[in-house]
């Protein structure tokens, strides 16, 4: 399982922009083709999106189109289904139908085109109050959704709120994600971008939230904001040294009998060393 720490967001229009998140070392990079580009570019968009995969050795690069319920969404899928793209991020996904009549289409695309029937991912983009309330029917929709992703900013304003940066409007989304994405065995969930691009120190936070919630990463929409996010979801030298402690303490123990132990203060069993695993497989 490849986690995914830090994905940065580029408007999908914007050639030059796109060449710089590619050098920025995000794990992945998003095209937007929705919310970040204008009505009146969306055309333009989907020419420059096309254009950017014909250049061999990208990173990972998503592409997050408009809602096939819009008149452009069915556009954008028909010219982003295709060789050498990471996944399909979902804008505005509400129910589990919405992300299945996404999937047809595109084993239909994948089939015209001869790729792998199931290959294309589709990353569920959660940012309304309805969409939260069915985040479980969301994440086991189909085979394709190997994770969801949290956009916190469409969330408040359906929640008659503002993203205030200390997560307390964000709790029970964030928790409800996690916890549907884990329920439905797909991999741990995307956290929304933070709007305060100038602001890091309320980055970290944020981020580090998300992560002691259960995130795998975080979206991100400006350079700067890359290397922060990069950092708090790597587990720190520290965290790699008490988790290598964990586990030899515990086979030492297990060796000689025991189910459980002490440790520097604190109990470990088997759980607090599948977790102590988890960390080091990261
Ligand atoms: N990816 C790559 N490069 C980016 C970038 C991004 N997401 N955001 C900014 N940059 C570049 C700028 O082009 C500029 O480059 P330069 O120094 O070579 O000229 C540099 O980083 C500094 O940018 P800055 O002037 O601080 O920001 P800006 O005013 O140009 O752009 C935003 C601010 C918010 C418009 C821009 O960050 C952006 O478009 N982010 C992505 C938005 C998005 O995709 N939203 C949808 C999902 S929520
Ligand atoms: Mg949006």
């Amino acid at each position: 399982m490849t986690l995914l720490r830090c994905l940065l967001f580029v408007p999908g229009v914007d050639r030059r922009k796109i060449d710089k998140a590619f050098s920025l070392g995000a794990d992945a990079v998003i095209l937007d083709l929705e919310d970040a580009v204008a009505p009146t570019e969306k055309g333009r968009a989907r020419q420059v999106v096309q254009e950017v995969f014909q250049s061999p050795g990208l990173p990972p690069t998503y592409v997050r189109i408009n809602g096939v319920e819009t008149r452009h969404g069915l556009q954008d899928l028909q010219i982003v289904v295709r060789a050498g793209l990471a996944g399909i991020m979902l804008a505005k996904a509400e129910t589990a139908e919405d992300v299945r009549k996404v999937s047809w289409l595109t084993g239909l695309l994948e089939e015209e085109r001869g790729l792998v029937h199931g290959s294309t991912e589709l990353v569920p983009f959660i940012e309304s109050a309805r969409g939260i309330e069915n985040a479980g029917a969301i994440a086991s929709a189909c085979p394709r959704v190997k994770r969801l992703a949290f956009g916190g900013n469409d969330y408040t304003a359906d929640i008659w709120t503002s993203y205030s940066g200390d997560g307390t409007e964000l709790f029970y989304a964030r928790a409800k994600l996690v916890n549907a994405s884990r329920a439905a065995g797909i991999e741990p969930p995307l956290d929304t971008v933070c709007p305060f691009i100038k602001d890091t120190d309320t980055l970290r936070e944020d981020a580090k939230r998300a992560r002691k919630m259960g995130f795998q990463g975080k979206m991100v929409i400006h350079p700067a904001q890359v290397q922060p996010v990069l950092d708090v979801f790597s587990p720190t030298a520290d965290e790699v040294a008490a988790a290598k402690k964990i586990v030899a303490a515990y086979e030492e123990a297990k060796a000689a009998g025991a189910g459980v132990i002490q440790l520097d203060g604190q109990m470990v069993e088997a759980p607090i060393v599948a977790r102590a695993k988890q960390i080091l497989s990261q």
